[in-house]
């Protein structure tokens, strides 16, 4: 059997690694029926484990998708999409060319300027174009494992504030529209989230920073703000952390918000767009608390050469070494 597929005969479902660092495809799985409660704990902890998890070729209704998504927990709304009128919390993204897509070409974890941001996003493709329209995700615990020792003690502790900024451009010029947003900035007050926040079920440390709704680190000048987080908005880019997605119609992506971020890539205008989704409520984001410098771990990427008399990692030696050695 592939060793990436999770071989576990108790198991009511087939979950198939696609990336190092994040994504899965389950199959025997059929999104039409009611989960019982063994495939839905299967699910539930393939998503924590993946983050980002594929369900292929299910071709389910708009129902199917929110009694899939109510199974997680509470859905909600989101204040600024565009939302099926009698069932607010079903978005429905209908881009063409008469609608061009709004807002989402920037990394981001969903709604993070709210308090408790949603748990899980679950986004279903109905009518994708042939090319382009992908989705990337990137796994902001692997982008903190992959900071520094350094970096990830400085950052430790501190808190950044987060606002729903991208979507005042949804609001005109006019009287009425500027007293609209005044009455959404009281709604939503800028939020205080942690730079790093512990996942609550995998217990994992979580760069929680993104350039669509943070703004600001708390306790710093302008500059250093700035500074700090275009490092920290830098890590999603990578493409280690990174898994980008390619649409099919009756696709199924569900993404664990509290760990990935994601950006949907905008190439395909003015191809037809058409997808739907759930959001699934979430806790507030707990963060860590400032390192102990003792704490530090030896620079974690130093690679000893040659024998070791510690008996320690030992690596090829490198051209200009053994040149060294032969004298
Ligand atoms: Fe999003």
């Amino acid at each position: 059997m592939d060793k990436l597929v999770e071989q576990n005969t108790s198991s009511p479902i087939t979950v198939k690694k696609t990336g190092v660092n994040l994504s899965a495809e389950i199959s025997d799985i059929d999104l039409t029926q009611p989960m019982d409660d063994a495939t839905f704990e299967a699910v539930d902890a393939a998503l924590v484990e993946h983050e980002v998890i594929v369900f292929r070729d299910q071709e389910i209704s708009s129902e199917n998708l929110i009694d899939f998504g109510r199974r997680f927990g509470e859905l909600t709304v989101h204040p600024f999409s565009p939302n099926d009128g009698d069932r607010p919390y079903l978005i429905l993204f209908k881009n063409d060319e008469n609608n061009p897509p709004f807002g989402t070409d920037c990394w981001h974890s969903d709604e993070t300027f709210r308090e408790c941001p949603p748990m899980a996003t679950v986004l279903c493709a109905k009518d994708v174009p042939e090319v382009g329209g992908d989705t990337m995700f990137a796994s902001m615990s692997a982008a903190f494992d992959g900071l520094s020792d350094r970096m990830q003690q400085f950052i430790s502790g501190l808190e950044a504030v987060h606002d729903f900024k991208v979507f005042k451009n949804l609001f005109g010029e006019s009287e009425e529209d500027r007293k609209n947003l005044i009455e959404y900035e009281l709604r939503y007050p800028p939020q205080v989230q942690p730079v790093v926040r512990v996942h609550p079920v995998s217990g994992k440390k979580v760069l929680w920073v993104n350039p669509q709704f943070t703004i600001a680190i708390k306790g710093m000048d302008e500059r250093e703000s700035r500074s700090l987080l275009d490092t920290l908005f830098h890590q999603a880019l990578i493409p280690e952390y990174q898994y980008r997605h390619k649409w099919r119609n009756h696709t199924i992506v569900m993404w664990d918000n509290r760990s990935v971020q994601h950006y949907a890539v905008h190439d395909y205008y003015p191809s037809r767009r058409f997808m739907e989704r759930v959001t699934i409520e979430g806790d507030k984001p707990v963060g860590v608390p400032a390192a102990d410098p003792d704490s530090l771990r030896k620079f974690k990427f130093h690679a000893k050469t040659g024998s070791d008399s510690h008996g320690g990692h030992t690596a090829p030696k490198r051209q200009f070494q053994r040149e060294l050695d032969a004298g």
